[in-house]
């Protein structure tokens, strides 16, 4: 279909294309010195001690999960409201995912009060989500984890280049991982990182993203090594020196992007505020510097959402929904009780919420036709 407004676009220019070409006439394609350049670059820029590069956020969770050696009978508390990979990173290990409430309709992320409530004593980690680009209430995620012991991973899909108090998104807790899916604000296509300050932790995920073997191809290429064991058992969860190269001029221009998105978002609520004073508009609140990966809003209570998003359609105008929650998905099902009465908000926002077309490369003509669109639809 031919969107007058797509949702999101992504732009790749000759800098990304050049830096391709340069991978494929150097003839070395796989997790070599452009994968390591890469990942000291991002590294650089959260300001965190380490960085793996891996071939999508999805891989980085799991390596994080493995990392804090979760296991069968462990618990770790999370959102609903956040894609189903969250979740899975965790099943993967065997460990059970324990669902937590959001804050409220104002901040779509894990409320630490709900995540106090969940806590046992199988629970082993709280794994956040950073809705977004926006950040959880980590001082407080903090204080809990220290009270109880508990490890903090951080699922910063969303949030490359956001903070809060001057500090990244993705380094708060033990372990962040972004990614570079298509749509996210810098992309390699697929792929993903995850960050650590700590040495051991890194050691255990760098061996884990590559079957646990102790050297790597490029290692023994380099002439650094002639042999090596294998330790763990790993997985074979690399990146590649064309997905390296993209990202490291994707990242060089990802401070752009990002203030360009904050521009856009704070024009849609000074449009939306003046037109559409009915829509609910989250991530109100000063609280860091957010990526604003996309733009949710709540529609008015009682407002038929597939109806709105089928006038949207009719406009010309693509939207979306972040997200079903998990709890919802048949395979998660039998991981809730009472979703009502612990999911209570989850399931209120989800049922309300749209996310609008947000990109550094729309237009304010783009923009202007949106509002009229919702207007249009919210009137009926
Ligand atoms: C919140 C969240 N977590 C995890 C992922 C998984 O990322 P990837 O597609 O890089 O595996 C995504 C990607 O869409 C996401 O939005």
């Amino acid at each position: 279909m031919e969107w007058r407004v797509p949702l999101a676009d992504v732009k790749l220019g000759i800098e990304e294309e050049n830096a391709v070409l340069e991978v494929l006439r150097s003839g070395w394609l796989t997790m070599g010195q452009v994968s390591q350049a890469f990942e000291q670059q991002l590294a650089d820029f959260v300001g965190a001690k380490h960085a793996i590069a891996v071939n999508n956020a999805t891989a980085a969770l799991h390596l994080a999960c493995l990392a804090m050696g979760l296991r069968p009978g462990d618990e770790v508390i999370l959102p609903s409201l956040t894609f189903v990979a969250t979740a899975n990173a965790i099943r993967y290990t065997g460990a059970t995912p324990v669902f937590a409430d959001i804050e409220s309709e104002d901040w779509l992320c894990l409320c630490p009060h709900a995540v106090r409530e969940r806590i046992t004593e199988k629970t082993k980690a709280i794994m956040v989500m950073h809705y977004a680009g926006f950040a959880c209430d980590m001082p407080e995620i903090m204080r809990i984890a220290n009270e109880h012991g508990l490890a903090v991973i951080e699922d910063a899909a969303h949030a490359i280049g956001a903070s809060l108090q001057g500090k990244a998104l993705g380094t708060w807790g033990d372990v962040g991982c972004y990614s570079f899916f298509g749509n996210k604000n810098m992309t390699t296509a697929e792929g993903g990182m995850l960050v650590t300050n700590d040495d051991v932790l890194a050691e255990k995920a760098r061996l884990l993203r590559s079957h646990g073997m102790t050297t790597l191809t490029w290692d023994r290429h380099q002439g650094h090594a002639s042999s090596y064991d294998v330790v763990g058992l790993g997985y074979n969860y690399r990146i590649d020196e064309i997905r390296s190269a993209i990202g490291r001029e994707q990242l060089k221009k990802l401070p752009a992007g990002n203030a360009r998105r904050a521009h856009l978002v704070n024009r849609y609520r000074e449009l939306f505020g003046r037109h559409c004073p009915q829509l609910g508009l989250p991530f109100e609140e000063d609280r860091g510097a957010s990526s604003q990966h996309i733009f949710p809003v709540l529609l008015p209570s009682g407002l038929n959402k597939a109806a709105f998003r089928e006038s949207m359609k009719s406009k010309g105008i693509q939207t979306s929904f972040h997200y079903p929650p998990v709890h919802e998905f048949k395979i998660y099902r039998e991981f809730v009780g009472n979703p009502e009465e612990t999911l209570y908000m989850t399931g209120l926002v989800a049922s309300r919420q749209v996310t609008l077309p947000l990109f550094p490369g729309m237009t304010e003509a783009q923009q202007d036709l949106v509002v009229a669109a919702v207007s249009e639809a919210l009137a009926g």
